[in-house]
């Protein structure tokens, strides 16, 4: 029993005379009401202690294990620090009826696991020290119950993975310490609900990939250090931040990065790539913000190359710290004090067609190139014909220049080629020999209808496959041998009839989009499509002509977080596909052939969803509990562009921010009350107008008058009495019949996707569109842009 505040005033005019109790082996202060019992060797926590005591430090002694309630004769505690205890378990309600401690101090124990309840009670902490233990799992929850707490600390644990929720509750934290860890991989939400974080620390981890979307959540972040990571590139918008002021990613391995890494971050001012393997560096787009730019430690080639960086700087008052590490002539001379007519190009470092003859010895060999022989000879270096290679930055292009075979002879160290636009119509085995660094390869319209078995073999750095617009129709099962480590595959624009086998995916584990979108795939079977690529997280089937998809074909799919299935034909939502995809959030289906959406339809992803679009479907009716399973996480709802007369309810759509409903027939009767209610409650700006009946025909839903008359009963009947049962496939308006004028028949006629029953009323759709597969005008990919500038 906490005893009250009467009782703790007792007790404390009782204590001013009196000596505390005090445990043998412990020294206690009676009017700091301290205690310490340090280096022991205690077992237990000492059960003698005075209730009334606020310090408790237990340094060095020898717990084991933290038992539920271990604390309880001890309310009120402020401070307890557990240092060095060999604690190496904390049981669910250990610090359970400490509700006044502002901080503890669990710093070198043997901790691994933190469970679900192990710091219940704790509502006031403001500090938790974690450090130095073997923390390697976070159970969600664990901290749920910290709602006070502004900073943890977990540094020098084993953390590999970061969950879900990892950190929710934690409703005030500002600071988050998780440096040396072995973090490779954080989920999608595993910062989310950290609404107030301002400082996240990870470095000294094995972060490989900027995790973007992680980040993304982390709102009010102004100070992230990544330094002391494995990252070796970084893609075009990588950082999306929007108070981010501070990004560290000094000591990595950054190769390279986009100019457009940080654009989506406006406010970054202070910019750490120190000691990284930069040798070159493109102007940053949109950050106008920056001052700092730090350098240091790179092997920057001070040439014309840098002359776009030089000049940016200075016109937006930028600070560039770090030194020139090349020409020999220039080297150690600082960024700030190169002049633009130092930065000079000998032949070598331009665009070249033609072999040329190398330099002198040190300028051979440069920062970089240590492998290379330093013998004293002039040496060959070079670039196909009808190629450019940039040696600085590490490019070469071939792009457009009428190829029919793929040259060979790049520089070895080439990171990004580019290829795109040549005839090449096969690729035979081993295509690209003697380039094994090369992280993006472009090979979009290339006329390639067949690549042989292990033409990518020796790529053993390849990420960014770029396949596009080609004539593609099928995959060899072992096309992508040898190049395992490719995490963004573009096959958009090509013939594929079949989504890529089991055999094919299973060379490229580390998946993480796959874009296949504009094919000709008909049909997604068999079940466990992408059960070699439990990685994935973008899959684009947009503008295909699945009609089917089998029960599980999508499943499983961990991390599975954008899906798009739009402008195919599915008749059906397709519920069955999917059954293990919890991190699923956007979900595609505009533009199918779904006329009716059952009850229950999303129950799968209804958890993770935070998008859902089914517009532009001819859709006629929905369930009314055809949204049933969603909740608050539901942002975005896109209905518009259908047939709907009546509309589910949306109540349990506590979240949403974005409801489209226009160009929906919508009958204005009392049945739309709910709806009605809910939109007021909700004060969400919708544009929904009436058209039947046709006197209230063109009235916005919110202002029509016809609720005033509407009684409860006729009111609130969310039921499920008027929707037909999936047998009774609803009435598909037949165009060519004459029917009142509708406006769902106008609508029908307009897009060209009615439906014309087959003879046999069976509910397939053969839509004229699903025939003539054309190829509209590609919209603009996003590729890493490593561009060549010219000189
Ligand atoms: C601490 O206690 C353990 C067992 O309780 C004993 O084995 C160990 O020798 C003790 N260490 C010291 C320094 O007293
Ligand atoms: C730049 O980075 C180096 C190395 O990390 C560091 O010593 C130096 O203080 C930094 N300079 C600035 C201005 O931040
Ligand atoms: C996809 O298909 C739809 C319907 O045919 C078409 O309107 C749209 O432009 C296509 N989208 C793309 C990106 O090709
Ligand atoms: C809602 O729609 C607006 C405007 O179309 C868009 O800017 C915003 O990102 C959308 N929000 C969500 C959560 O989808
Ligand atoms: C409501 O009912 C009254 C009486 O029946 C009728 O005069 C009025 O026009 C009705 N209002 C609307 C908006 O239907
Ligand atoms: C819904 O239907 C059930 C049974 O069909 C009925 O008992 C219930 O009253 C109905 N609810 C409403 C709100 O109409």
């Amino acid at each position: 029993m906490r005893p009250t505040v009467g009782c703790l005033l007792l007790s404390l005019m009782m204590s001013v005379g009196q000596t505390l109790k005090c445990p043998r082996v412990c020294v206690c202060d009676n009017t700091k009401l301290t205690v310490k019992c340090i280096g022991n060797n205690l077992t237990h926590i000492p059960p003698t202690i005075d209730e009334i005591i606020v310090k408790l430090d237990l340094k060095k002694n020898n717990f084991g294990e933290l038992p539920k309630n271990a604390f309880k004769h001890t309310p009120y505690l402020t401070q307890l620090s557990l240092q060095g205890c060999s604690v190496q378990a904390v049981r669910e309600g250990a610090f359970r009826g400490l509700s006044r401690l502002l901080q503890l101090d669990l710093t070198n124990n043997n901790i691994d696991i933190l469970y679900q309840e192990s710091f219940d009670g704790l509502s006031s902490l403001k500090q938790l020290y974690l450090d130095r233990n073997r923390i390697e799992e976070i159970h969600p929850g664990a901290f749920a119950a910290l709602n006070s707490l502004n900073l943890l600390s977990l540094t020098y644990n084993q953390l590999v993975y970061l969950p879900n929720m990892a950190f929710q509750g934690m409703m005030n934290i500002q600071m988050l310490h998780l440096s040396h860890n072995s973090l490779n991989n954080l989920a999608t939400e595993a910062f989310a609900g950290l609404l107030a974080l301002t400082h996240l620390n990870l470095d000294h981890n094995e972060l490989q990939y900027f995790p973007t979307k992680t980040m993304t959540r982390l709102i009010e972040v102004t100070h992230l250090d990544m330094s002391y990571n494995p990252m070796t590139y970084l893609v075009e918008e990588s950082v999306v931040m929007p108070k981010l002021t501070h990004l560290s990613l000094k000591h990595n391995a950054l190769q390279d990065l986009s100019e457009s890494t940080i654009s989506l971050s406006p406010v970054i001012s202070h910019l750490d790539l120190s000691f990284n393997q930069l040798s070159y560096i493109q102007a940053l787009a949109a950050s106008t913000h920056l001052t700092s730019l730090n350098l240091t430690g790179n092997p920057i080639r001070c040439t014309c190359l840098l002359r776009d960086l030089k000049l940016w700087a200075l016109k937006s008052g930028i600070r560039l710290f770090g030194v020139c590490a090349w020409p020999p002539h220039l080297s150690d001379e600082p960024l700030e004090n190169v002049q633009e007519q130092d930065l000079r190009c000998r032949p070598q470092d331009e665009w070249t067609s033609d072999v040329i003859e190398e330099g002198t010895k040190e300028e051979e060999e440069g920062v970089q190139e240590k492998t290379v022989s330093t013998a004293k000879s002039k040496k060959t270096r070079k670039c196909p014909k009808d190629c450019l290679c940039e040696y600085a930055a590490q490019h070469a292009t071939c792009e457009n220049r009428g190829h029919t075979k793929v040259p060979s002879g790049f520089p070895r160290k080439t990171l990004l080629l580019d290829m795109r636009g040549n005839h090449f119509h096969y690729l035979p085995s081993k295509s690209f020999p003697g380039i094994p660094e090369v992280v993006s390869l472009h090979l979009d319209s290339c006329k390639i209808h067949e690549i042989e078995g292990g033409a990518f073999q020796g790529m053993k750095n390849l990420i960014y496959l770029y396949l596009s617009d080609n004539q593609l129709s099928s995959l060899d099962a072992k096309v992508f041998e040898g190049a395992h480590e490719i995490m963004y595959l573009h096959l958009e624009d090509n013939k594929l009839t079949h989504f890529p086998s089991s055999a094919t995916l299973t060379h490229i584990p580390k998946l993480l989009e796959l874009h296949l979108e504009r094919n000709l795939i008909a049909k997604l079977e068999p079940s466990g499509l992408l059960s070699p690529v439990l990685q994935l997280t973008g899959l684009y089937l947009n503008n295909n002509s699945i009609a089917t998809i089998v029960p599980k074909a999508l499943d499983p799919a961990p991390k599975l977080d954008v899906l798009h299935l739009e402008d195919n034909v599915l008749t059906d939502v397709p519920s069955d596909a999917l059954d293990h995809a919890p991190l699923l959030t956007e979900l595609h289906l505009s533009g199918n052939l779904i006329r009716w959406i059952g009850p229950r339809a999303f129950r799968v992803v209804a958890e993770s969803l935070k998008n859902l679009l089914i517009d532009r479907m001819g859709l006629q009716k929905m369930s009314v509990r055809s949204l049933a399973g969603f909740g608050p996480r539901l942002l975005s709802l896109s209905l518009e562009d259908n047939l709907l007369e009546e509309l589910p309810d949306l109540s349990p759509l506590a979240g949403l921010q974005n409801l489209s409903l226009n160009k929906n027939p919508l009958m204005c009767d009392c049945k739309l009350l709910p709806f009605y209610r809910w939109l007021e409650k909700m004060s969400l700006r919708v544009e929904a107008v009436c058209f039947y009946p046709s006197e209230l025909r063109g009235q916005s839903v919110m202002e029509s008058a016809i609720y005033k008359n509407c009684s409860i009963e006729n009111a609130h009947s969310f039921n499920e009495t008027s929707i037909p049962t999936k047998a009774h496939e609803p009435n598909i308006p037949n165009p060519t019949q004459p029917t009142e004028p509708s406006y769902a028949k106008l609508k029908l006629a307009k897009t060209k996707i009615a439906a014309t029953p087959k003879k046999t009323k069976s509910k397939e759709f053969k839509p004229e569109r699903a025939l003539k597969m054309t190829r509209p005008n590609k919209k603009k990919r996003r590729r890493p842009k490593m561009k060549l500038p010219m000189i």
